[in-house]
């Protein structure tokens, strides 16, 4: 059956979810799932926006053929070609023959890589500003280059100001029924899902989602269609401002993640005691969390959510406790920066964990050093002054 809904009179959403899938690009733990979005624009040109990935290939087919009702498909628009995306380009080829391919120089190379088909007079080469008139609908093109990967471009329609964003305004979460943001509480039961998706999927293109962002300010934008989450059609400055803040590597919060790694409990007590601290002090909502049982994931998402990080950390192997070195090592990956770090490092023998840590955070881009708490084996009440010297040099950073 098919299960399409109207974006606009001549617009359909024709994606799909993806409810069992457990790791988004085998990675990330999905456990809300994900949506596919594809968009079929019915006009003179039937046009569709992007395709989905192999999983949900049937029921796409189905909304696809329903929605064009026995019309034949004049177009398809390749805005990215990831896999969860492009996935099926062949069968529409072979559905429709005599398709027309819409994407760039680089769309076609990857098409090339990742396709045995013969492209000899199916493919429209578009560039930057390049505009295709569909009938009543015009798309005009604009090249969003490593928002997610090198040959991304996103669709602006001219005559609804829809933009088709490709990853941009994405996130992680199965559509339930509902598929425009003003269908749901997005800051209540989306935003941690959107704020993960965008900082482990995209976070390391931040000067590229600027430049696209620049871009989009030229336009008068209504809508916003991704090819993953919701359909933003109001309250778009919301969602804009979150992007532009995650991509100037700015904290949503001015407040503190305390992430720890612990074999035995005595640095989490030591995390703990700091937590508490800081609480005394008058902190609210802070975060506290154990590596070993926390997806790295959503630590890189609450790392880019807060302004100051502590770091809580064993020696082990006479360097990072596994965990630990896996998160700092993501955060450099993704090129996190600006941002306050405490460290505090145990040991029982050799606490040599934070001269490791701090080699990680030298090796990255505004990133400044708070202070330091080194323990061995346990914090006793000797080492207490340590932790409020800590403490203090967060509160006078949060105060600033
Ligand atoms: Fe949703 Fe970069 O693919």
């Amino acid at each position: 059956m098919h299960c399409t809904r109207k974006v606009t009179d001549n617009i359909y959403w024709v994606g799909g979810n993806d409810r069992r899938l457990a790791l988004f690009e085998n990675l990330f733990p999905i456990p809300r799932g994900v949506s596919y979005n594809s968009y079929l624009i019915m006009d003179e040109k039937t046009t569709l926006m992007d395709t989905v990935d192999f999983s949900i290939s049937r029921q796409f087919i189905e909304n696809v053929q329903y929605v064009l009702a026995g019309r034949t498909l004049d177009y398809l628009v390749i805005n990215h070609m990831e896999p969860d995306h492009c996935a099926n380009i062949e069968v529409l080829v072979r559905l429709y023959p005599e398709m027309k391919l819409v994407g760039n120089a680089k769309t076609v190379q990857m098409i090339k890589q990742f396709y045995e088909m013969d492209l000899e007079g199916k493919v429209i080469e578009v560039k930057e500003k390049d505009e295709l008139s569909l009938g009543v609908h015009t798309l005009q093109f604009f090249m969003a280059p490593m928002v997610h990967w090198p040959e991304v471009m996103v669709a602006y329609e001219q005559s609804e100001k829809i933009l088709f964003s490709a990853d941009g305004f994405g996130t992680f979460g199965a559509l339930n029924g509902n598929i425009f943001n003003d269908e749901m509480d997005f800051d209540r039961d989306w935003l941690d899902d959107a704020r993960r998706y965008y900082t482990n999927i995209v976070g390391k293109y931040g000067v590229q989602v600027q430049a696209l962002l620049k871009k989009a300010a030229t336009l008068d934008i209504e809508m916003i269609c991704p090819l993953h989450g919701p359909v933003w059609r109001s309250d778009l400055g919301y969602f804009i401002d979150k992007y532009d803040k995650w991509s100037r590597y700015e904290p949503e919060d001015n407040n503190v993640v305390i992430i720890y790694g612990s074999m035995y409990g005595n640095t989490e007590n030591a995390a703990n005691v700091l937590a508490m601290s800081l609480a005394d002090a008058g902190v609210k909502n802070i975060a506290v969390y154990d590596a070993s049982v926390t997806h790295v994931s959503h630590l890189i998402a609450e790392a880019f959510r807060c302004s100051v990080i502590v770091v809580a950390t064993p020696t082990y192997n006479g360097g990072i406790y596994p965990s630990m070195e896996s998160f700092l090592l993501d955060m450099k990956a993704l090129g996190l920066r600006n941002r306050k770090v405490g460290i505090l490092d145990n040991g029982t023998w050799a606490p040599t964990a934070s001269k490791q840590v701090k080699k990680i955070l030298e090796e990255m881009k505004e990133i400044e050093i708070l202070g330091e708490v080194s323990i061995k084996s346990t914090l006793k009440p000797a080492g207490l002054a340590n932790v409020e010297e800590l403490k203090d040099a967060i509160m006078t950073s949060l105060n600033a």
